[in-house]
């Protein structure tokens, strides 16, 4: 197993005895996942998804990427919360960091709409999309939310007027439920090709259906790498609730003691700009999973070093209801080493011969004891290096660890009821019929 977690720099701020004590409720929280007899039992497909990969459905999906690649420069994603962060999360962690200025790419570059309601920011993807050859995925499991439904309006007519109808089916991916749905239905009157969402799972849990595939082989990405490292992981959590075998319950275990103490934020830190989205996948995931009932721990995100000179003083000195947890990538993809300077007026000659990776670490650490010295716990979640084996593990390390630590604090982790508010609103102000 490649992701490893440590607690050492929590443990000081756990009562006494602590995780001896929800041991038995991570255990219980455990069993309903298995069992299947926990709240929104119904969504626990993802459970069992790694190991039960369909290698036609793998072969569909290839093959699907193989065409869009041939046809199209700019491949557009449209979706909201888990139907695009997951796809986004692992193809901006594993492209390089400037990728859509580099000529010599043998792949689309992947752009997302429709998850956000911007005027100005479609209407410079219209703009764009008027100069290279693109293709879409439109993904929505229910096929009715109104942000990808838009977009994918305005988009689809772009498409008919650039290529004609036909042309334009042929550059359509649809992603949707098996028979429900506005897009369903469009889709089977238009002939796009489709790929289902499985009923059993929710968006927030679906980056390992077609959902989150197809937009990441698409990016050139290997999604039988990504699924063997989630398979290795869901065969260690699925076997042990144990706290000492099984790190997802650890995680689960550490993060509800400290809520419990008065800990009501977590901040997922990185030290990695290319991990910025894989941390609002986690929020989403943990914030749709838990926040409700007006029970719930805040997941907040910070990029190191980068956040140190805004959010750094807040977290080193401001209210103390927070804790961290730092995703560790050990070994950077690339070196870089600082030259040695004859003149050195910069004095940074002491730095000289070490890799930025090097310096980074040192940040890392130094961080780390300065935030543990001001009352901020930390827990460390490490991979070895940024590959699609490593973050099919972490991808369901998260899921396995949100569930448990759901039911372990009391609620339904599949549900999202609050989303529903401000949509009754918002479809009531603007005429809706039946709002
Ligand atoms: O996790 C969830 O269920 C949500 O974030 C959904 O993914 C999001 O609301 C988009 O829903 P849909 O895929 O039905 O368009």
């Amino acid at each position: 197993m490649q992701v490893s977690i440590d607690i050492s720099n929590a443990i000081s701020f756990l009562p006494e005895g602590s995780i001896e004590s929800i041991q038995p409720e991570i255990a219980s929280a455990h069993d309903k996942l298995m069992s299947g007899t926990g709240a929104g039992n119904d969504f626990l497909g993802w459970i069992r998804l790694p190991s039960q990969k369909d290698p036609e459905l793998f072969e569909k999906i290839n093959r699907s990427a193989t065409r869009i690649r041939r046809l199209a420069e700019v491949f557009v994603i449209i979706g909201i919360g888990g139907s695009y962060l997951g796809s986004r999360a692992v193809i901006e962690a594993l492209s390089p960091s400037f990728l859509s200025l580099l000529s010599d790419r043998k792949n689309p570059v992947v752009i997302y709409a429709g998850e956000n309601l911007s005027e100005d920011y479609h209407a410079d993807l219209m703009d764009l999309l008027n100069r290279y050859s693109y293709a879409v995925a439109i993904i929505s499991k229910s096929g009715t939310t109104t942000e990808p439904a838009v977009a994918f309006r305005l988009i689809k007519k772009h498409l008919e007027q650039k290529y004609g109808k036909r042309g334009a089916r042929e550059r359509i991916i649809a992603i949707t439920d098996a028979s429900k749905g506005a897009l369903k239905k469009i889709s089977g009157i238009e002939g796009y090709e489709t790929f289902v969402i499985p009923d059993d799972i929710g968006g927030r849990y679906s980056v390992l259906t077609p959902v989150g595939l197809l937009p990441i082989a698409v990016a050139g990405l290997d999604i039988t790498r990504l699924l063997e490292g989630a398979i290795e992981m869901e065969q260690v959590t699925r076997r042990k609730s144990d706290v000492d075998l099984n790190p997802a319950a650890l995680y689960a275990a550490i993060r509800n003691i400290l809520y419990r103490t008065g800990k009501t934020t977590e901040i997922m830190v990185t030290y990695q700009p290319q991990l910025v989205i894989l941390t609002e996948w986690w929020k989403q995931l943990y914030g749709e999973s838990e926040g409700k009932e007006g029970k719930g721990i805040f997941p907040a995100g910070v990029t190191f070093t980068t956040d140190l000179h805004s959010m750094g003083q807040f977290i080193q000195e401001g209210t103390r209801n927070l804790f961290e947890t730092v995703l560790s990538v050990k070994r950077s993809g690339r070196e870089l080493r600082i030259p040695t300077d004859a003149d050195n007026n910069d004095g940074l000659n002491f730095l000289a011969g070490k890799t930025l990776s090097e310096v980074n670490c040192q940040a890392e650490l130094g961080t780390l004891m300065a935030h543990v010295d001001g009352g901020v716990p930390n827990i460390r979640i490490s991979i070895p290096s940024l590959d699609e084996y490593n973050l099919g593990e972490l991808i369901y390390f998260y899921e396995f660890a949100c569930a448990l630590s759901g039911y372990t604090l009391g609620v339904n982790p599949f549900d999202q009821p609050g989303v529903e508010a401000y949509k009754r609103n918002m479809f009531a102000l603007l005429g809706k019929p039946g709002f």
